[in-house]
């Protein structure tokens, strides 16, 4: 009797013990969180890598240096015809002194120095970059229709719509030389206007700058390759080109003229932001170029990293990589150095500056996203010497 209860004892310390000894260390289930964690980790890896969109390569960039030059200058501008223009993209001076936009809406508009819109034609679409014909008539860039010629008495007619059997994808930038030539950009023959993200985070380079010869009526491709080719302008004498490459981060000089002719180079590198309109202001030699969205550590990593560029191309409409609220105007002189810099970098009054004319000494400024034309005077120090209805806010 007594050995028996012994016995029982026993064994129940032992059941006890084993029990005990089934139980996982904490070593152990730190073992099965992390390798279901891991599991799941590239379940997901594998899902957003195969359901995104692009197929990324990384991209090693010059660091950007955040220069101590900050000014706070768009703070300060003037809005025109604000309500009227809905995303004022691009700017340029028609013959009648009036300064022409496109809008997101499919109008070409005219806005006037005392303020007054003009709708003046409704070409439909997304029409980008304009410039001044030399007959008077303004080059639309539209991005799937092409090249636009449109006039005060004629019908919306296109100039051009592919290239060497490649249809645009994205026509977005134009310029006009003297003798009638058209220069322009498609700024990628692989995504379109609502997917120039996946353009970015891609990286790889189906951007084309063309001529289109009035004469034979032919359109060639000067070059190919370029990293979303974005606003282009003529320098004064017409001997090059500049071309921007928004993700590159910079512009290329293209020689239409002289012992280089037919050949690039850079001609303006590591900017703070993506490089869009250029336009050349004669007078003082220089090109003005819109800088939109900004350089951040974040975006540089991206760059480096194609599952991010996966992530953010799969996951676009929840997160993206860039901030655009902010504006940045830069000119630069006929060697690409920086002479003068305007921003806004809060976009506390201006985002999102797509580029800029010059007329009777005052900045016209385009924007994506704004509803109006940003006008500020080139000799004005500080907002204190305006008087306009809606002051800046500080
Ligand atoms: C603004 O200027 C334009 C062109 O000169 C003119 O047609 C228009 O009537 C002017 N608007 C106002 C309000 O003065
Ligand atoms: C645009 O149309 C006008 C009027 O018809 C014409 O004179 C001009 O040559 C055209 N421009 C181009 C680039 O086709």
């Amino acid at each position: 009797m007594e050995r028996s209860a012994e016995k029982v004892r026993i064994m129940r310390k032992v059941e006890g013990a084993s029990w005990r000894r089934n139980l996982p260390t904490a070593f152990e289930v730190c073992v099965v969180v992390v390798a279901t964690a891991c599991t799941m980790a590239a379940i997901f890896a594998a899902f957003v890598v195969t359901s995104s969109p692009i197929d990324p390569v990384a991209l090693v960039l010059p660091r950007y240096l955040a220069s101590g030059t900050e000014n706070r200058k768009l703070e300060c501008v003037e809005k025109l015809g604000e309500g009227l223009v809905q995303g004022p993209e691009d700017v340029v001076e028609a013959r009648d002194g009036s300064l022409v936009v496109t809008t997101r809406d499919g109008w070409v508009k005219k806005v006037w120095s005392n303020g007054t819109v003009q709708s003046w034609k409704h070409v439909g679409g997304y029409p980008c970059g304009l410039a001044l014909g030399v007959h008077g008539e303004i080059i639309v860039a539209d991005p799937v229709r092409g090249l636009l010629n449109v006039t005060e008495d004629d019908e919306v007619r296109v100039v051009t719509n592919q290239a060497e059997g490649i249809a645009f994808t994205f026509a977005d930038s134009v310029t006009v030389a003297r003798n009638g030539q058209i220069y322009f950009t498609d700024a990628s023959s692989e995504h379109s206007m609502h997917s120039w993200h996946l353009d970015v985070l891609e990286a790889r380079p189906h951007g084309r700058m063309l001529n289109f010869d009035p004469i034979t009526g032919r359109t060639t491709v000067l070059m190919g390759g370029l990293g979303f080719a974005n606003g282009i302008a003529l320098s004064p004498k017409e001997d090059f080109l500049v071309v921007c490459e928004s993700w590159k981060y910079r512009c290329v000089r293209y020689w239409l003229e002289g012992e280089s002719k037919g050949t690039s180079e850079t001609f303006v590198d590591n900017l703070p932001g993506f490089p869009d309109n250029i336009h050349l202001h004669a007078p003082s030699q220089t090109f003005w170029l819109g800088v939109v969205g900004g350089r951040s550590w974040l975006i540089d990593l991206t760059h480096k990293t194609p599952f991010l560029k996966h992530f953010f191309a799969r996951y676009w409409h929840r997160v993206k990589p860039f901030n655009f609220a902010r504006a940045d105007l830069i000119a630069v002189n006929l060697e690409g150095e920086l002479v003068e810099r305007y921003q806004d970098p809060r976009g506390s009054r201006l985002s999102f500056a797509t580029g800029a004319v010059i007329k009777d000494n005052y900045l016209y400024i385009g924007s994506l996203t704004q509803n109006f034309l940003g006008r500020l005077s080139l000799d004005m120090q500080d907002c204190s010497s305006l008087h306009f209805s809606h002051w800046p806010l500080y």
